[in-house]
């Protein structure tokens, strides 16, 4: 998945197991610290937008934009490149598991400069982080497929102070991303969370199928459990994903502090000509 129209043709099923997972919603709030308005860029669905903040959705797919909940953020069909808002009209930026998809890394950073007044919080995989059971026994080629496609964590200090904090996953977490299911290894075997990763996704159908079947086969005899007894009983897992968090370099243009935590309607911070979708 590479572009913005991918989530149009494979996201259909994306909330039947990307369920946003409340102990990473909760460390993603405390991230954001004290804001008042959100945008969240590669919203998807909505996950992991606060409740208690003035959030407007920016998502290129509009099958995605259909998956939200009723009661949602407002949503407006854009990307990171070009992001449908105001100049410095929103406190903070959220991006959660798709900077990986984002086409033009140096104009998304522009643009979140350009919108956002203070913070961005990514939630990203370090594609530096070393390899979990899967990626390691069985599907090498999604390490690979990262490796081109993740930007490496050195990238976001370009866009200021950066704090990273690794996220450790639950081992029943909510998400079904593409560590989430690190001690329920049956899983990947569905076709319905294969669907919903986009690393499978991008591999070739007759990759995939070699090292699930290979999977499957190391369940049925056991060797599955004897080469991974120690995770059996772990909480968590440090998988390589982590919390990127960037105090905004001030720029010339910003606006005087007072403007700074005024927190306007949501339509009042959408570009003119941009239209609220969801
Ligand atoms: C794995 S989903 C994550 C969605 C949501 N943030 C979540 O955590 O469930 C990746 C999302 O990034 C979006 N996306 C792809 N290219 C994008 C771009 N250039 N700008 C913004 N979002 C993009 C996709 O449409 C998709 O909804």
């Amino acid at each position: 998945m590479g572009n913005a129209s991918d989530y149009d043709k494979v996201g259909s099923t994306y909330v039947a197991t990307r369920r946003p997972d409340p102990r990473l919603a909760a460390t993603l709030r405390e991230a954001l610290g004290d804001v008042t308005s959100v945008v969240n860029i590669g919203a998807g669905s909505g996950a992991y937008e606060p409740t208690d903040l003035d959030v407007v959705a920016v998502e290129p797919s509009r099958v995605m934009i259909d998956q939200r909940p009723a009661g949602a953020a407002p949503a407006i069909l854009g990307s990171a490149e070009g992001l449908p808002l105001d100049d410095h009209s929103v406190d903070a930026a959220l991006a959660v598991l798709t900077v990986h998809h984002w086409s033009d890394l140096r104009r998304a950073w522009t643009e979140i400069r350009r919108v956002v007044r203070e913070r961005a919080v990514f939630l990203t995989f370090d594609p530096a982080a070393p390899p979990f059971w899967l990626t390691r026994d069985y599907l090498p080629q999604i390490r690979e497929l990262d490796a081109a496609r993740l930007p490496p964590l050195s990238v976001f200090e370009s866009l200021g102070a950066v704090e990273v904090r690794p996220l450790p996953i639950p081992h029943d977490c909510t998400d079904g991303f593409l560590a989430a299911f690190w001690r329920r290894p049956t899983a990947y075997l569905d076709p319905t969370v294969q669907a919903n990763i986009s690393a499978f996704v991008a591999l070739e159908p007759s990759t995939r199928r070699r090292g699930l079947d290979a999977l499957r086969r190391d369940l049925e005899n056991g060797s599955w459990a004897s080469a991974n007894r120690d995770l059996l009983t772990a909480e968590t897992l440090d998988a390589g994903y982590r919390i990127v968090a960037c105090t905004l370099m001030p720029t010339a243009e910003r606006p005087s502090p007072g403007h700074q935590h005024c927190a306007s309607a949501s339509s009042a911070r959408v570009r003119s000509g941009e239209r609220r979708v969801g």
